[in-house]
């Protein structure tokens, strides 16, 4: 398929995603950045009959890892080995499918780069220069800024870093700190002079300006348009692609001995090193992939590494001349966790292997959730009490259960049912064909959360007709009738089953495994409603419930999980209440409990287990509250009710609603059903709680 919708017409995607440091796990920030969105767009492509290669790798070197093996009296290199395994296993286990995952301490990386930094050379745009640095005598080695400690000249915080001040945010430069000392050893650098290689980047700034402002400003997001024209603006200055240090690429040339390649330089250099090393073993030329025009590289990263992908990277390959440059590169936003932002020192966050292993069955769930709160445009919030909310209300209320509802049907139906002779009702599955196209375009255009919004509103559309045909009606009187509604059902099933693979790909290839479904294009997608989807030709096997239900006990241990794991000064910040802890009866008083009536109830816009209530609280006035409790209670039911709510919580935003207090309710722990709280006798609004 190449038509209107496509920004580009190339057949071939060499797709990247950024590689990870390896010196550590990965968290759902990482997944929301870059990999997950990746997967989904690869998957979506190949649906599309593209040609697709998917590179990714560890990235091995620079000083972190050093440090970190110092301080563990390990090499390097058994550190990168460790963590190298344990990405790699954690992205398989997620479903992230990459036809490669490299890394940059092979010897071929090494031999890849050392060649790229000697064609730059060789074509004058290094340049050599003296400069003078810190160094630490103790252990022969120069320290880079962020390894410099000292006092803030701004503030006088006595911990302030060499290259940033975290006190008081000013950015510094390490001499500028007073009593400098060294990050690693404590003790006072010293200067020394050293030479290192310059890219020439200010040469490519006009060539810049008017490829990325003028030809890439229409097709390329937003947030990274926006990011590359402040660089242009404040203007670019060489930089420095060599360093001293013990591990890393060493620098190709004589005169550069104890000298290695700067750990950006050489990092991206390993998207053309994976692509080799794959070809090499799969007898392919790797060519078609970096330097025929035909081929759309497309490279999936986080914010932080935007300028990095937009300007540096694709102005090396231009100074290269060989390869093709990006044809995009679609950035995300950072993804926060529970209020507060990701930070892997203070083990503020949710990895992904811890969470597999607790969870082995809601990856699916974890992969929903994270594409439907993708931080595209923004930084987005990831808590718990979403993953609950929208697993229960979308993934498992729209989505699994009109899956398992035809399921079901069908199954009842199908031993005396003869599908091929049935006719489907063609005008309504046609009537689907432009969402189909608008699915292609999101995708096509790196709006992943719309893309599944409009895949869920092709499951909500099958639940209303099934209400409104209620083919269950006919399963004994007319079971003809009931088919032929099923039939229409069937094809709608395994469309929705093709567009949420890429998104939930182990159930849905369960599922497809079970009915023996061979791979469905993108093309007979198009054309739902002409050609059937589904053959019938053998029985429909047994149903199974396609999504897990979440349990609200799941949610609270994941939330004293992640409050126990985090460093000891956060958690002292908000003290954990765990049920087994005692309060005062003066911490008692502190939250103020009254009654309330509901005057007015209305369904949330953006949530469908939510309601927006106003609350009559007689002396405190009038209170909107937004409670999931619209599975429960209808809102008759709801209108007129004396319930009890806590007063002076904070209010709060819930999905763009502002909620200024809570309700509070009983949950079953065997139906988990959610049953409001009332007082005994009738009481007037505004009453206090004691
Ligand atoms: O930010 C990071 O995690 C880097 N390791 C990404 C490198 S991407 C590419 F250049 F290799
Ligand atoms: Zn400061």
């Amino acid at each position: 398929m190449s038509g209107p919708d496509e920004p580009t017409r190339k057949q071939r995607f060499l797709v990247t995603a950024a590689l990870p440091y390896a010196n550590g796990p990965l968290h759902i920030g990482h997944m929301a950045g870059a990999y997950l969105p990746a997967d989904i767009y690869v998957r979506f492509l190949r649906r599309m009959g593209k040609e697709v290669l998917f590179v990714c790798g560890s990235d091995e070197h620079g000083v972190p890892i050093l440090v970190r093996a110092r301080q563990e009296g390990k090499t390097p290199q058994e550190i990168v080995d460790y963590y190298h395994t344990l990405n790699q296993q954690t992205f398989e286990q997620f479903g992230i499918r990459f036809d490669v995952y490299f890394r940059t301490s092979h010897p071929l990386h090494h031999q890849i780069a050392q060649n790229f930094f000697l064609t730059l050379h060789q074509k004058g745009y290094l340049i050599e220069r003296e400069i003078e640095q810190f160094y630490d005598p103790e252990i022969d080695m120069f320290l880079a800024d962020r390894y410099i400690l000292g006092t803030c000249p701004y503030c006088g915080y006595e911990n302030a870093y060499g290259d940033q001040c975290e006190k008081c945010g000013t950015a510094l430069s390490p001499d500028e700190l007073k009593n400098p000392r060294s990050a690693l050893t404590g003790k006072p650098p010293v200067r020394r002079k050293t030479r290192h290689w310059f890219f020439d980047l200010p040469r490519f700034t006009s060539w810049l300006r008017q490829w990325l402002l003028e030809e890439k400003a229409q097709t390329w997001k937003a947030n990274v348009i926006g990011q590359c024209r402040s660089w242009l603006t404040i203007g670019l200055q060489p930089r420095a692609v060599t360093r001293d240090l013990p591990w890393g690429v060493p620098v190709p040339l004589s005169q550069a001995k104890g000298k290695v390649l700067y750990v950006w330089f050489e990092a991206p250099i390993g998207y053309i090193s994976a692509t080799q090393y794959y070809c090499q073993e799969h007898n392919l030329d790797w060519r078609q992939w970096w330097q025929d025009p035909n081929t759309a590289l497309i490279h999936f990263i986080g914010k932080d590494n935007i300028v990095f992908h937009a300007i540096i990277f694709p102005a090396m390959l231009k100074a290269h001349g060989e390869y093709i440059l990006p044809e995009n590169v679609p950035a995300n936003e950072f993804m926060n966790l529970e209020g507060r932002k990701i930070s892997t020192s203070q083990n503020w966050a949710v990895w992904i292997h811890e969470f597999i292993q607790r969870h082995p069955d809601y990856i699916d769930a974890m992969r929903f959730v994270l594409t439907r709160l993708l931080p595209e445009t923004r930084d987005s919030e990831f808590t718990w009490r979403d993953f609950h909310d929208l697993v229960q209300g979308e993934l498992v209320g729209t989505l699994g259960n009109y899956l398992h509802r035809i399921w079901t049907l069908a199954y009842r139906l199908d031993v005396h049912t003869s599908w091929q002779t049935l006719p489907v009702d063609r005008e309504t599955l046609r009537k689907l064909q432009p969402t189909i196209r608008q699915i292609a375009q999101a995708i096509h255009t790196f709006r992943f959360r719309e893309a599944l919004n409009l895949i869920l509103q092709i499951a909500r559309e099958g639940n209303q007709h099934l209400a409104l045909e209620a083919p269950w009606q006919y399963l004994q009187s007319d079971r003809e009738r009931a088919a032929t509604i099923l039939r229409t059902h069937l094809e709608r099933f395994l469309l929705l089953t093709a567009l949420i693979e890429p998104i939930t790909p182990f159930t849905i290839a369960q599922i497809w495994q079970q009915w023996n479904i061979p791979n469905i294009r993108w093309e007979q997608l198009l054309r739902i409603g002409e050609q059937p989807l589904f053959h019938g030709e053998q029985p429909i096997p047994p149903p199974r419930i396609p999504y897990p239900r979440v349990h609200e006990s799941m949610i609270q241990q994941e939330v004293h999980h992640l409050k126990e794991q985090a460093q000891p000064e956060e958690a002292r910040e908000q003290p954990p209440t765990s049920s087994h802890q005692t309060i005062s009866i003066h911490q008692f008083q502190q939250i103020q409990l009254v009654t309330g009536r509901i005057l007015h109830v209305q369904n949330h816009p953006r949530a469908q287990r939510l309601y927006i209530l106003q609350v009559d609280v007689g002396k405190y006035g009038r209170r909107q509250i937004v409670a999931g409790i619209r599975p429960y209670y209808t809102p008759e039911e709801l209108q007129g009710k004396t319930v009890i709510l806590v007063l002076n919580l904070e209010p709060k935003e819930i999905r763009g609603v502002r909620s200024e207090g809570m309700l509070l309710a009983a949950e079953d722990p065997n139906s988990g059903k959610v049953i409001l709280l009332t007082t005994d006798e009738p009481t007037v609004p505004g009453a206090s709680i004691r």
